[in-house]
């Protein structure tokens, strides 16, 4: 699949991320269908998409973004119970709980569904993209990448795209970049590696963090002096601790 020829993104999972990553994709000018498994998320989906803090509306009043192309986003996003009306996508993004057989199951039946040439992508944080590819077909696999956003994601510009290394061809790669890129982001490109969990960031931020817990429980120093130091020495805006408490989920 060629960058061009991807008009119809389908998002697996409208959760935190699947919700935020549907809103960047509609803004970018896709076509967007939301997949989950109950309505009732889905109409929370839509809500948190249109009239929360990082919503379309808010970016409106706050003047991010003019009342026409709020209109055309809001018409890219279509929402979905129905697994097979992701038959006619061209690319997948899968944001489905960190779970690995559950993102393994769900590509087996997506693989079944979606048209051969679409290209599938995971949000996970962190698993080895060839075990979560490992059951879909041999094909598949070369059109098979991880796109690793952060939340929330109409706020946060940084995009890892993972590439299993002589299996992910380099048109998809290219493709997968490209998509992230048209959504605004700053992507960096990672190795796929068995053996490994998360990626670039996380795994950094992990190792820092280890360190910065020893720090405090050898009492060298507080949460909140740890925080000053990293803040105001290293440049990392939410320092240490304070970046823990800024997403749902911690460090993912
Ligand atoms: N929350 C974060 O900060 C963050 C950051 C980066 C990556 N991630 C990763 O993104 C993924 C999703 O995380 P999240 O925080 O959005 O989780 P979430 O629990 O908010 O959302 C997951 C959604 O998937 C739906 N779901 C479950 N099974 C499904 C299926 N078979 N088909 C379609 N939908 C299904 C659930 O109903 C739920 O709405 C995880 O892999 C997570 O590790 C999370």
């Amino acid at each position: 699949m060629r960058l061009d020829d991807v008009h119809t993104i389908g998002l697996v999972g409208g959760g935190v991320m699947g919700g935020g990553i549907s809103q960047v994709m509609a803004l970018a000018g896709y076509r967007v269908i939301c997949r989950d498994i109950g309505d009732e998320v889905l109409a929370k989906t839509r809500e948190t998409i249109l009239n929360t803090r990082f919503g379309i509306r808010r970016a409106v009043e706050i003047g991010k973004l003019d009342s026409t192309q709020a209109e055309a986003a809001i018409s890219n996003l279509n929402f979905t119970t129905n697994v097979n009306d992701l038959a006619e996508c061209d690319f997948i993004i899968e944001a489905v709980p960190e779970n690995l057989e559950l993102k393994q199951r769900v590509f087996k039946e997506l693989d079944a569904i979606v048209k051969p040439e679409a290209v599938f992508t995971s949000n996970t944080s962190g698993y080895v993209i060839s075990e979560i590819a490992r059951d879909v077909s041999d094909q598949r696999r070369t059109q098979f990448a991880g796109m690793h956003y952060f939340s929330p994601v109409p706020a946060m510009k940084a995009l890892e795209v993972i590439f299993i290394p002589d299996v992910t061809t380099p048109e998809t790669t290219e493709c997968v970049r490209g998509v992230g890129e048209r959504a605004g982001k700053i992507v960096s490109m990672v190795r796929d590696t068995p053996g490994t969990y998360g990626f670039l960031v996380n795994r950094i931020y992990a190792a820092a963090r280890r360190e910065a817990d020893k720090i405090l429980e050898e009492g060298i120093a507080s949460e909140d002096d740890i925080d000053k130091g990293m803040k105001f020495g290293r440049n990392w805006p939410v320092g240490i601790y304070e970046s823990r408490n800024s997403t749902r989920q911690g460090w993912l």
